[in-house]
């Protein structure tokens, strides 16, 4: 990937990505999905790299919604175990290119082998510095406002808060991109 034309003084500080399109790309090409979603992963690791390499602080990957766990089985399970040997795989070009692993999303719906592998990770990227890789797991926006809702009413329940000042910046703070600067 030729990244010289890049100016690099104007880049922002958090690009997202919604990883779609490896099914009507397989499609497309006459392939299986399977092989859409390997290469996928293929794509992903060039877009990771080159994050790094211009050094943008924050990418976040929309890998799997809470909607995809409603595909047949096999293709979850397909996604489940790309998802594992990527990061077995990849947790060589994190370190080499100084970035840090973190997930969001309902993690603890995700089967163990995926989330012992994901903590590992991240658990063992936590000290890199140059650019930020959140993978969106098992992450579904409607979810995301539950989970917020439920902190806030805990809160303002035990007077840690209270309802009039409820505002955009407090609903920010219990989103589980809370950390992640503004696209
Ligand atoms: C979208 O294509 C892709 C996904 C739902 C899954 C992407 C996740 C992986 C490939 C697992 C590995 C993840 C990482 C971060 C290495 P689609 O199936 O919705 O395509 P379509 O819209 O053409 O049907």
């Amino acid at each position: 990937m030729d990244l010289k034309n890049i100016n690099t003084n104007a880049l922002p500080k958090h690009v997202a990505i919604i990883m779609d399109g490896n099914g009507r790309w397989a499609k497309q090409k006459g392939f299986l999905r399977a092989v859409g979603h390997e290469n996928g992963t293929k794509a992903v690791r060039q877009t990771v790299e080159a994050a790094a390499e211009l050094g943008i602080e924050n990418l976040t990957l929309y890998a799997f919604s809470t909607e995809n766990w409603n595909r047949p089985k096999l293709e979850v399970d397909t996604l489940m175990r790309l998802l594992v040997s990527s990061l077995k795989k990849e947790i060589k070009t994190l370190h080499e290119n100084n970035i840090k692993l973190k997930a969001i999303g309902n993690l603890e719906t995700l089967p163990k082998k995926v989330l012992k592998e994901l903590t590992e990770v991240i658990e063992s990227t936590k000290s890199n510095n140059r650019t930020t890789l959140t993978l969106a797991l098992s992450y579904g926006s409607r979810a995301e406002m539950i989970n917020a809702f439920k902190e806030i009413s805990v809160k303002v329940k035990n007077n840690i808060i209270s309802a009039e000042n409820i505002d955009e910046s407090i609903i920010n703070e219990h989103l589980y991109t809370q950390n992640l600067p503004r696209c």
